[in-house]
């Protein structure tokens, strides 16, 4: 078997993870025939300065290596991005490092930037998570420096909590990020808090 064959255990993982659908997206599970979309998109590095754990330059092997290590460990939840017509634009989910809360992750190729496809798929994704998923509460970071991600974590719901370190592959070193949470029950009374009806 090569590396860019689908194992049985590839298909049981991309059992677990559901198609999740929004107004102009589809999220779904990654499988490794997205390798080469994968590693095309990923390969920047204004993607990879702002992430903790993708390298650059990003290569087919990088993304074969995320595609297989995605939806592994119990916890760990990564959907594709996805237009309707199944071009990938990034890569969102969620999971759990050393222990603490699951925290949101995302990214998208550079030229889908600017049009509300982060918020449209980090929302989906935060639904699945307090839904389907069973979490209590999620975590989320963006650099200091990443005013955009900023605004989709707040655009989410998520509450500021104060500042940390974050150690950036890319970069080979740490840097400041603020830090975000969300828990299930304030995500509950923004879903439910619909318009207020003037009726005079
Ligand atoms: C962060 C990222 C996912 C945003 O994707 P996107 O699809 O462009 O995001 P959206 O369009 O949903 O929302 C971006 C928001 O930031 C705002 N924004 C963009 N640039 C901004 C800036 N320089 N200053 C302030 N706000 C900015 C946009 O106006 C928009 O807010 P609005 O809807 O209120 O107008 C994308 O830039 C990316 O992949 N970056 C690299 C990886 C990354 O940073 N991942 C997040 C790790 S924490």
């Amino acid at each position: 078997m090569t590396l860019l064959e689908d194992s049985p255990r590839e298909s049981y993982r991309e059992a677990c993870i559901p198609v999740l659908e929004t107004t102009r997206l589809v999220l779904r599970a990654p499988h490794l025939g997205d390798a080469k979309a994968v590693a095309a998109l990923a390969n920047d590095r204004r993607i990879a300065e702002n992430t903790a754990r993708i390298p650059h330059p990003y290569r087919l092997a990088d993304a074969e290596a995320f595609l297989l290590g995605s939806n592994r460990e119990a916890g760990d939840t990564t959907f594709l991005v996805t237009l309707p017509d199944d071009t990938v634009i990034g890569a969102c989910g969620f999971g759990s490092l050393d222990g603490n809360a699951p925290e949101l992750g995302y990214w998208l190729g550079v030229p889908h930037w600017g049009r509300g496809y982060a918020t449209e798929a980090a929302r989906a994704v935060i639904d699945y998570a307090f839904t389907e998923a069973g979490r209590e509460v999620l975590g989320a970071g963006a650099r200091v420096t990443n005013p955009s991600s900023r605004r989709v974590i707040e655009k989410c719901g998520f509450q500021w909590t104060g500042v940390g370190l974050c150690r950036i592959r890319a970069l080979g070193s740490s840097v400041p990020i603020d830090r975000f949470r969300l828990e299930r029950s304030i995500w509950a009374a923004l879903k439910s808090w619909g318009p207020v009806k003037r009726v005079a």
